[in-house]
């Protein structure tokens, strides 16, 4: 190995919680006018799956960290501290981490949230490492979930295709030190949140008669300024983990963008310099889960052997916020 590892944890178990109900291009169709041409062409993405309506974000959330903890090995009862990540909590209080505990039937880890949009799994990850090596947590669950069919408008086709529901959980303890981030930055420019939020619903605009008509508590989003600071805070972040560790773009065995679009994703694979047999997707059968995409993303490499003892593996995402993060994981 050629870079020592800094921050040390090892990735024990991950899992997914993926709803049954897919809805395709050739659906959409049906219901705004678009085509699957567009969106094939502009995104990537074929299909998306989209949760019943008795179904909210710490279902997901609960099914990912069992299936995660069962491929562990683990109980859920093992953990002692959960992180849920995520844009479509529950309710405003308390955290959809602490729904998720209860739909456990489980009770004493420490939960919360963590508000950081796509980059939420990341934000997640980041503090759940700093906690295994302060000695605050010995086994964390960090949990990226999203219900984002609830808060989007099916009358909007340039945001409606976008988006699907999911939920992907990674298990992390300490280690033996031979794994963990390499190297890793994370950084926001709140200057730009109002480029991509969900406008009603919170302090500064309560939820009233006219927000819901005027459909505000759906996702705003300015797609092409979010796709231009997409590219630039992704490859920036990947680049700058990469320096710091010390490697080069071809010691890179799988890179891990946030799976918003498959033309930011390839850009951003580009200004890394990382060949393109190394970058792994799954836009195209889920679209964008905003902050589950990237552990659903890591969930199915593991699964389908991407992923090895001792591989390189860069991970990068950018969010609402903006926010955005990137880090080298020695696996
Ligand atoms: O996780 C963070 C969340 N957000 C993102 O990652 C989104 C980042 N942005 C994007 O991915 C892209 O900007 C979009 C996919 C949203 C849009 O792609 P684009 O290539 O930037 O298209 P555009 O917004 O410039 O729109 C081009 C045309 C417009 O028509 P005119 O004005 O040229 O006649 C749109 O009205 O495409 C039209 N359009 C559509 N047409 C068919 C927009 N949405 C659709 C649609 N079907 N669904």
């Amino acid at each position: 190995m050629t870079s020592s590892v800094r921050k040390p944890f090892k990735i024990v178990g991950a899992g997914v919680s993926l709803p049954d109900k897919v809805l395709t291009n050739a659906d959409l169709e049906k219901m705004v006018n678009t085509s699957d041409e567009w969106i094939v062409e502009r995104t990537g993405i074929r299909e998306r799956r989209i949760v019943e309506s008795d179904v909210a974000t710490s279902d997901l959330a609960a099914g990912a960290l069992a299936q995660a903890c069962g491929d562990a090995g683990l109980s859920v009862r093992d953990l002692d501290t959960i992180i849920v990540a995520t844009s479509t909590p529950d309710t405003v209080f308390p955290s959809t981490a602490c729904w998720t505990q209860r739909k456990l039937g489980i009770k004493g880890a420490a939960a919360f949230d963590v508000s950081a949009g796509c980059t939420g799994w990341m934000y997640a990850l980041e503090l759940g490492v700093a906690l295994l090596m302060a000695g605050t947590s010995r086994r964390v669950g960090v949990c990226g979930a999203e219900v984002m069919s609830r808060v989007i408008d099916w009358t909007d086709r340039s945001t409606c295709v976008l988006f699907g529901d999911g939920a992907g959980a990674t298990i992390i303890e300490k280690g033996d030190g031979s794994t963990g981030i390499l190297a890793s930055n994370w950084g926001a420019d709140g200057n730009l949140a109002p480029i991509l939020y969900q406008p009603a619903g919170g302090t500064q605009k309560p939820a009233t008669a006219e927000t819901v008509a005027a459909r505000e508590h759906a996702v705003y989003m300015e797609g092409n300024a979010v796709f231009r600071h997409a590219v630039r805070a992704m490859s920036r972040a990947a680049s700058l983990a990469l320096d710091d560790a010390g490697l080069g773009p071809d010691a890179v065995d799988l890179l891990i963008p946030h799976q918003a679009n498959i033309r930011i994703m390839e850009a951003t694979r580009q200004r890394c310099g990382v060949s393109s047999d190394r970058l792994f997707g799954i836009v195209d059968r889920y679209g964008n889960m905003s902050a589950a995409s990237v552990p659903v993303a890591l969930h199915h490499a593991r699964r389908d052997g991407r992923l090895a003892d001792g591989s390189a593996l860069a991970v990068t995402a950018f969010g609402t916020g903006l926010t955005w993060a990137g880090s080298v994981i020695r696996m």
